[in-house]
């Protein structure tokens, strides 16, 4: 059974072995020398567990350290932002994304959050159908404000405004509903 619970500082190493499995997908898209390269750096990590924001997938039943799933978020003034969700090779398309996902989503709701954003690219299969499907658009460059920009380390002038890739990066969001009453 695969359970869903926040990460610790222990789980530290084992990010990074999930990280690095998921990434091998992109190795046949030219970055097969750049696995590692695009691993989320150690601080980030760190700073999503202090901050609640970071999450693993175990398998109870399997051996060794059985982290099978991994994803991280962190707040961006009303927004909170993906920054990485991965599900090991061996255990695609069964729903664990979903799942990772919906911990992240839920979290959202529960801070207020009004929007859940992230940067993915649209040069490999299974990012833009799973994100489509789980209810988030493409924003265009006129629609992102010079914080998310920021944030994200875009450039604005790398992207007509009516446009929506930056070199092959597109910025996806969910608007997200505050319960009636709450504070935005
Ligand atoms: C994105 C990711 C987390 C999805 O995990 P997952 O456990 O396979 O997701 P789910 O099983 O919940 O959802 C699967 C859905 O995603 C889409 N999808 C996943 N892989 C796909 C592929 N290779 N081709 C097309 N669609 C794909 C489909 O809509 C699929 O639904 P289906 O199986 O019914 O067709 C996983 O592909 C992954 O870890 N990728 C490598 C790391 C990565 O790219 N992360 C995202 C960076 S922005």
């Amino acid at each position: 059974m695969i359970t869903i619970r926040p990460a610790t500082e222990g789980d530290l190493d084992d990010i990074v072995r999930v990280e690095r499995a998921a990434n091998s997908l992109y190795a046949p898209y030219g970055f097969a020398a750049h696995i590692d390269a695009l691993s989320t750096p150690r601080d980030a990590v760190i700073e999503g567990i202090a901050c609640g924001l970071a999450w693993v997938a175990q398998d109870a039943e399997a051996e060794g350290s059985a982290l099978v799933g991994f994803v991280l978020a962190h707040a961006c003034d009303r927004d909170l932002h993906l920054d990485e969700i991965d599900v090991v090779p061996s255990r695609l398309r069964r729903g664990l994304g979903t799942r990772l996902l919906d911990v992240v989503l839920e979290e959202a709701g529960q801070r207020g959050a009004e929007r859940l954003t992230l940067l993915t690219v649209d040069f490999v299969p299974w990012t833009l159908g799973f994100y489509a499907h789980h209810g988030f658009r493409v924003l265009s460059a006129r629609e992102l404000d010079a914080r998310l920009l920021d944030a994200l380390a875009l450039d604005p002038k790398s992207v007509a405004p009516t446009q929506r890739s930056f070199e092959g990066r597109l910025v996806l969001a969910r608007n997200l509903q505050a319960p009636a009453g709450s504070r935005r």
